[in-house]
């Protein structure tokens, strides 16, 4: 008997970084996943298609002695990861992984899971891979869908009339989120007003781009997230690598783009021009670009037994 996960990546639409301040960001599942398997196991042992040595156990042990904790469940486990999301590349690779897990290990125990509870599991993961994350990466990988997510608060779902479509650019270079993290706060510490200027700014942002989506109003929204990339390179998460894929998008032809979360590289998430997704995705290949049309909303975590 084996369980199975599958949870989707995220993007950050606006108010990343902000959001570990106290900010509200706004979120949306994205269709890469990752699968996790479990099954009986004589001791914890992982495999993944991610790593050629060993992957590193530490925040598996994390989530499975949390959920033993909480639920009673086994962490004598096999688990076995494959997953298609790019890490390190700001889509929440990480937090889809340790929702799947603790979704995967409730199912073979037998344990009925509220989305919240797999949320609470996932985070004792998180925290030891990032340090103190807003946790709204494993919300939105868990909940599906689009929402808005204030630290404190239960997340708000976003309901969408239809399908709305994005482009994630990928920079190629991966990055830590803990150290970029510590970068913005380091810049709150010394500069605290104009820290606060940009908080507000791109919690204004985020009830706006909220408003925008919505409405379907995908050139508002896109001129918004340009506008939250400077704020959130004001505050030290971009560079020049990316600043200069955001202009490069908006070149050719998309209303607006913006770095998408921790930054330092990682994604740049675009609001394609109507109908003209492809030709921007041809001429990012032509550059030796990686991309993906991402088209929302997308369905949180599932689990079964096979
Ligand atoms: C990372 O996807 C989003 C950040 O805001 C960190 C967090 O909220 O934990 C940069």
């Amino acid at each position: 008997l084996k369980a199975i996960a599958e949870a989707p990546c995220k993007v950050i639409i606006t108010g990343e970084h902000f959001v570990v301040h106290g900010g509200t960001a706004l979120a949306a599942a994205v269709g890469r996943k990752v699968r996790v398997e479990v099954s009986e196991g004589r001791a914890l042992s992982v495999a993944s298609d991610r790593f050629v040595g060993a992957p590193p156990l530490d925040p598996i042990r994390a989530v499975l002695a949390e959920m033993k904790r909480r639920h009673g469940t086994e962490s004598r486990l096999s688990v076995s990861i494959a997953s298609e999301i790019p890490p390190g590349a700001g889509l929440g690779s990480s937090a889809a992984t340790m929702v799947a897990l603790a979704s995967a290990v409730a199912r073979f125990s037998g344990v009925e899971l509220a989305v919240g509870g797999v949320v609470a599991s996932a985070m004792a993961g998180e925290r030891v891979l990032h340090g103190n994350p807003s946790g709204i990466d494993p919300n939105v990988c868990a909940r599906g869908g689009v929402l808005t997510f204030t630290p404190g608060r239960d997340p708000s779902e976003v309901p969408l009339d239809g399908r709305r479509v994005f482009l994630v650019v990928q920079s190629g270079r991966r990055r830590s989120t803990r150290k970029l993290v510590s970068k913005v706060s380091e810049m709150k510490r010394r500069r605290p007003h104009l820290f606060a200027g940009l908080a507000a700014a791109a919690t204004d942002v985020t009830s706006l781009a909220v408003e925008r989506l919505r409405a379907g109003d995908m050139d508002a929204l896109g001129r918004l997230m340009t506008y939250n990339h400077a704020v959130l390179s004001a505050a030290g998460a971009s560079d020049s690598g990316l600043d200069g894929l955001v202009d490069l998008l908006i070149s050719l032809g998309c209303p607006g783009a913006k770095l998408t979360g921790a930054g330092g590289g990682g994604s740049v998430l675009a609001v394609p021009p109507t109908g003209k997704e492809k030709s921007v995705l041809s001429g990012l290949s032509a550059r030796g670009i990686n991309a993906f049309r991402a088209e929302l909303p997308v369905e949180g975590v599932h689990s079964w037994l096979s």
